[in-house]
């Protein structure tokens, strides 16, 4: 067994693979009566013991010993990870509404399952044009995450997950979580809507698989003419990748909408306030705001009072009624 292990959050990616072979996991998501097709392993001293083998049957034995022993973590090996993923996916909706769970280990599970989906849609290895399995994850995800998210605690905790890391993924459900938890201070009985927008905003810079990476690691004034047009193409070319789909009309204005600006001077349409749905400023007002607070490649990341005292700089671009709102979840999150 390996002797160290990582602490990540979202899977193992490739640097943590070479140092680390056993991932961090919550023993909440032992369930009794449900088989997990992944090792569980302990912590004893420097090394790990053997807790369940794959394929065993979780009992209420299992889950009582978790309790007297008193363990804060169980661990998988980076082999048995994607297994581990698709289990906590699958077993979301019920982990999320189980309030013996703490609040903190369902948002840990959320980031888990969510990760592992969000990771696999941006990859540039894999096929790039969203296939219809892939895109059922992510709305049964999604749509089994709405009761959670419009939790007045659920954000703090999820913060402490999403926060991590700078790749496209992560700004994608950064973005998601932000939008949707802004959009339920108004519409939230709306499930269908929230939705179709959470996807939107998951899969909103998807369009940039398309193009090379370098375009959107380098400085903006740094860019030729052709390369900044090329960048701004970007939400086009999502709603390209999604369009062999039969997605929901508000999913695919997210996509194609993201950058507009309430002033008109955003793109690709340089539509303005009045002819953009409340959902596309909403989702272009967090998509700045996680870029600012996110940072990385070459940009500093923001605090949350830099970022928002950024974006009121820019007079008329963000629409005020959707930064105001923005601004109550943030605070009541204690974000801001
Ligand atoms: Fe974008
Ligand atoms: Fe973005």
């Amino acid at each position: 067994m390996g002797s160290t292990a990582s602490a990540d959050n979202g899977g193992p990616n490739a640097k943590q693979k070479k140092r680390a072979r056993l991932f961090k996991v919550s023993p909440y998501m032992v369930i009794p009566s449900r088989v997990g097709g992944f090792s569980l392993f302990l912590k004893q001293g420097e090394g790990y013991v053997l807790y369940a083998e794959k394929g065993e049957l979780f009992t209420d034995a299992h889950k009582e010993r978790l309790g007297e022993l008193d363990v804060e973590h169980l661990y998988v090996k980076a082999e048995d990870y994607p297994q581990y993923a698709v289990y906590v996916q699958d077993h979301l909706e019920e982990v999320l509404g189980d309030e013996a769970i703490p609040v903190r280990e369902r948002a840990r599970a959320w980031n888990d399952a969510t990760v592992s989906l969000a990771k696999e849609s941006f990859d540039r290895s894999l096929p790039k044009s969203m296939d219809k399995r892939r895109f059922g994850k992510i709305r049964s995800l999604i749509s089994h995450s709405l009761k959670f998210l419009a939790r007045d605690d659920a954000l703090k905790e999820l913060s402490r997950f999403i926060s991590e890391g700078n790749e496209l993924f992560r700004h994608g459900i950064g973005v998601m979580v932000l939008t949707v938890s802004v959009l339920n201070t108004f519409v939230k009985d709306d499930a269908d809507l929230l939705v179709a927008v959470g996807m939107g905003a998951m899969l909103h810079d998807i369009g940039k698989l398309e193009l090379p990476e370098a375009l959107f690691t380098r400085r903006w004034d740094g860019l030729t003419q052709i390369e900044q047009d090329m960048a701004r193409s970007h939400p086009a070319l999502g709603v390209g990748l999604c369009s062999s789909l039969p997605l929901p009309q508000e999913t695919l204005q997210c996509i194609l909408f993201h950058h507009e600006l309430e002033d008109g001077s955003g793109y690709p349409s340089g539509a303005s306030g009045d002819l953009l749905p409340s959902y596309a400023k909403v989702l272009s007002l967090c998509n700045e705001y996680d870029n600012l607070t996110r940072g990385g490649k070459g940009k500093k990341k923001l605090t949350p009072f830099e970022a928002l005292t950024r974006i009121k700089s820019r007079r008329g671009a963000f629409n005020a009624e959707m930064l105001k709102r923005l601004i109550a979840v943030l605070s009541k999150a204690e974000l801001a």
